[in-house]
Order: C-alpha cells, then sequence, then structure tokens
C-alpha cells in the first residue's frame, strides 16, 4: 500500500476534481439508492427527510418518513398540529429535539408575519427557528438544485479520503473544498452520490475516520432517561411529578432535573401541581 501524506492546503487541481465527479458520478449511476426523499423536490419533504436523517439511520427513517408526510403533509398541516401530536409520531426516531425544531419551523413560517413557505435563499432559511447550517443547504441542495455544499458525516469522509485532506481539516476549508469540487448544474445528483459512497462503498470501518461529533453510550445515559421521561408525559398527558417518579422508579429529584432539561428544550412545561406537554 501507498503512504499518502494527508493534504493540508485546499487548492486542488482541476484534474484531480473532475476524475473524481467522473468516477463518484459514474458509481452513483450503478449504485445509488433509491430512496422515497430522492422522489420529490418539495423543500417540506427534504426538510422533513434530512431533519430525521441527521442523527437517525436510514432504514429507521425510511420506516418513519412516509408516516410523518401522511400526517403532516404540509408546513401548514404541521403549524397546526399540537406538539403532542408531532412527539408522538416522532417517537422512536430519538433526539425529540428535532420535532420540536420542525414544529417551531412550522409555526414561524404559517404565522403572519411569516411567508407561508420555505424560502429558497440561505440566510432567509437561517433566519428560521430551527433550521440550522447544514439542514438549510440541504434544503438548498435536494430541493432547489443550488450550487451550494451540504456537507454531513458522509461527504465530509468521501472528500477527506478520496482528496488526501489532512482529516483534522477545518470546517471552513473543508467547505471551500466541497466548493471546488461541486459539479455546477448537478449539485443535487453530486451530493446523493457522495452520501452513497460514503454509506456503502467507504464506510467509517474501511477508512477508519471517525465522525468530528459521536454519539455517546446511550443505556443508562441522561439522554435515554429524558426520553423515557418524555415518553409517560405523552402518554399520560399531564401527571404529578410524584406519579412521574413512581413511573420512571427514580427519586422526585431526580426527575425534578430531567423535567428541567425538557423544559428548556421547550418540550415540557411544569405547572403548579402537574407536568405536561408544552
Ligand atoms: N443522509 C442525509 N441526507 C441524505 C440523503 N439525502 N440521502 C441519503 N442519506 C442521507
Amino acid at each position: 500500500m501507498t503512504h499518502r501524506r494527508p493534504r493540508v492546503g485546499v487548492a486542488i487541481p482541476e484534474a484531480e476534481l473532475i476524475a473524481l465527479r467522473q468516477r463518484l458520478l459514474r458509481w452513483y449511476a450503478s449504485n445509488g439508492r433509491d430512496l422515497p426523499w430522492r422522489r420529490t423536490t418539495d423543500p417540506y419533504a427534504i426538510l422533513i427527510s434530512e431533519t430525521m436523517l441527521q442523527q437517525t439511520q436510514v432504514s429507521r427513517v425510511l420506516a418513519k418518513y412516509g408516516e410523518w408526510l401522511a400526517a403532516f403533509p404540509s408546513l401548514d398541516r404541521l403549524a397546526r398540529a399540537p406538539l403532542r401530536d408531532v412527539l408522538l409520531l416522532w417517537q422512536g426516531l430519538g433526539y425529540n429535539n428535532r420535532a420540536r425544531r420542525l414544529h417551531d419551523t412550522a409555526v414561524a413560517v404559517a404565522s403572519p408575519a411569516g411567508t407561508g413557505t420555505l424560502p429558497a435563499a440561505l440566510d432567509a432559511l437561517l433566519a428560521l427557528p430551527g433550521i440550522g447550517p447544514y439542514t438549510a443547504r440541504a434544503i438548498l441542495v435536494f430541493a432547489h438544485n443550488c450550487d451550494v455544499a451540504a456537507i454531513d458525516t458522509n461527504v465530509r469522509r468521501v472528500l477527506i479520503h478520496e482528496l488526501d485532506l489532512d482529516p483534522d481539516i477545518k470546517p471552513q476549508d473543508l467547505r471551500l473544498v466541497a466548493e471546488a469540487a461541486l459539479p455546477h448544474g448537478c449539485s443535487r445528483e453530486w451530493h446523493n452520490a457522495l452520501m452513497d459512497y460514503g454509506a456503502l462503498e467507504l464506510t467509517a470501518r474501511r477508512t477508519g475516520l471517525a465522525p468530528t461529533s459521536r454519539q455517546g453510550r446511550f443505556a443508562g445515559s441522561r439522554r435515554q432517561y429524558r426520553g423515557r421521561c418524555l415518553r409517560v408525559i405523552l402518554a399520560r398527558q399531564r401527571l404529578t411529578l410524584s406519579e412521574l417518579a413512581a413511573e420512571l422508579a427514580l427519586p422526585e429529584s431526580d426527575v425534578a432535573l430531567l423535567l428541567a432539561l425538557l423544559e428548556d428544550d421547550g418540550l415540557v412545561v411544569r405547572h403548579a401541581h402537574h407536568v405536561a406537554i408544552a
């Protein structure tokens, strides 16, 4: 095996970029996955799939995506749904904050001060509550085929590996590389190719390149307790602190801490004598 030195600069010869584009687009043409969110350019549907895919495996998202769109087919319908219904449907995907963020976005867009539809410009998307830099760029790529780079963990790994980049490359430098590599006019297809190549061919195990952020152990974690606590409140709708503590088999002081965290996240509210979904 040849030893390749990590590239520290960001100026990649154009010939190398052309070769990479050809190789990956050709690979994608015969190996790409047929995923339901690739059969739509509806910005709302893309917002949902990209939010679900951020911290959840494709197989789990596949099971939920259709169900979500059937229940909340538009931003307006999502805005009008109670947060409880939204969180109930989200069950099984984890990281419930994402469901609340989707609801926040829908409420902002559907409000009298909102535009009624998701904007198609980066600044306007970023100005909405609940939409971060990756999601905003992914909407521009997958809904509008814009020539911007959306970098998730698979895209990052493929670019670093295929272009011999320094694995510790700064995010802003990686963005420059990703933008240089992008074949203009084919952004949607290119990103699909990068994501599939990373997911199917150039896996983290094969490259030894770990993601920049890792999900911690779930069993016994605070995240697991928060999830359990929220699930009980969702099922029971309203209950007292001592009822909740009994259901969870935890001391009230621990439950109070979990509730404070859930309240900070805008998921639950603590009333004088009971707790409920926000
Ligand atoms: N992960 C994030 N976005 C994705 C997409 N559009 N297709 C497959 N995996 C993804």
